[in-house]
């Protein structure tokens, strides 16, 4: 059993407290950390938590509990002032996603967890579902041949399922599209090299930024992604991570993954199509901790181990998910022109 602090007990800190972290046998929360006494009390009342394990500070934490792992559940602006203190006080620290508010800050989180010689991880829960580690799998062994074409298309209406984040800059890249981002990378097992993007907001949206976006990424291995994403479409919803079709020299791969709520592992699907064939359904693997449970578990035992387990989201690798995002925004800035990753990644 390893201990951790866990630091920002908003919204979705309190989902995590209440609906992951318990469910993750290795690990346990040795103290809560928000300086809002509101946001303390709800967790010490729900999870009958005693008041001296509840802190107003990482600091006051940090000094009270040797927990070896500290879980930063905030909103990205915090991630970096939380994080660097968590790698200064010589503890492994996963930050929600995205990373950081820029490259430059993710950089320098990247050079002070090697310094330390701390694990840094960045929650990418999408990583953790049975399609897509499938998926990644057949794609590395060429199963139908070469990856030419990757089409994505992510559609969700935001007003009807209780979203909340309405004053976000950029809420489909930075919220959501970053999930798909950094699965394109995984399943791609390729980095990035230049994208092109145009997002915009539609009249009455309640967003006050770009919930709708067009996005063009092209892979240094010769890949060509295209991605549609959508916060407010009158459509049927696709499931979280979205639908793929992945062309190959010899067929297609289709899958889905991430559902809803309880229904969270149902949606995960994968279909084989061989040029000339019937469509194949795929058996998936059970995968014993999933989503956000998938990341914590992750890091409990890269922690314990030393050895960090297969597709592990390091703040290195996820240095790039970021930089494809932040591409994509400035992309969108300039009009949809090309943007190059290096361009990004020279801050
Ligand atoms: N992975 C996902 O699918 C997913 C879904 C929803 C939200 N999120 C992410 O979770 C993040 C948090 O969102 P939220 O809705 O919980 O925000 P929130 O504003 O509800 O909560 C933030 C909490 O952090 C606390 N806080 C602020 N600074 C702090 C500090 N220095 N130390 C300790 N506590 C501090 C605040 O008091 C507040 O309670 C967002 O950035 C979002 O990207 C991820």
């Amino acid at each position: 059993m390893t201990d951790i602090i866990q630091v920002g007990l908003g919204f979705w800190g309190y989902d995590w407290a209440t609906g992951v972290l318990p469910e993750v046998e290795t690990v346990r929360v040795a103290a809560y950390v928000d300086p809002s006494e509101e946001a303390r009390q709800r967790i010490a009342d729900k999870l009958n938590v005693p008041a001296d394990r509840c802190f107003a500070s990482l600091n006051d934490a940090l000094a009270a509990v040797n927990a070896p792992i500290v879980l930063a559940t905030l909103r990205t602006d915090a991630h970096y002032p939380v994080a660097r203190r968590a790698l200064e006080a010589g503890r492994h620290v996963i930050v929600e996603k995205p990373f950081a508010s820029s490259v430059g800050e993710a950089k320098e989180l990247v050079a002070l967890a090697a310094a330390e010689k701390r694990m840094l991880m960045v929650s990418q829960n999408y990583r953790h579902y049975p399609a897509p580690i499938r998926v990644a799998e057949m794609v590395a062994q060429q199963a139908l041949g070469h990856v030419s074409l990757v089409d994505i298309v992510f559609r969700q209406h935001a007003p009807s399922i209780g979203y909340r984040y309405w004053d976000f800059p950029d809420p489909l890249l930075a919220d959501m599209s970053i999930h798909h981002f950094d699965l394109m990378r995984m399943i791609l097992a390729d980095e990035p090299k230049a994208v092109s993007c145009r997002t915009w907001n539609l009249p009455g949206s309640p967003f006050q930024n770009h919930p709708v976006g067009v996005v063009t990424v092209e892979f240094a291995g010769g890949t060509i992604v295209s991605y549609r994403g959508s916060w407010m479409s009158g459509g049927a919803a696709t499931a979280w991570a979205g639908e793929w079709t992945i062309d190959c020299d010899e067929g297609e791969i289709w899958f889905t993954s991430r559902g809803h709520g309880a229904e969270r592992l149902e949606r995960d699907r994968v279909v084989l199509r061989r040029r000339g064939s019937a469509a194949e359904e795929q058996i998936l693997d059970h995968v014993r901790y999933f989503d956000r449970a998938g990341t914590m578990a992750a890091m409990e035992q890269a922690v314990r181990t030393g050895v960090p387990p297969a597709r592990f989201s390091s703040g290195a690798d996820n240095l790039m998910s970021l930089a494809l995002m932040q591409a994509s925004i400035v992309s969108t800035q300039r009009g949809g022109d090309w943007v190059s990753i290096e361009e990004i990644l020279s801050v």
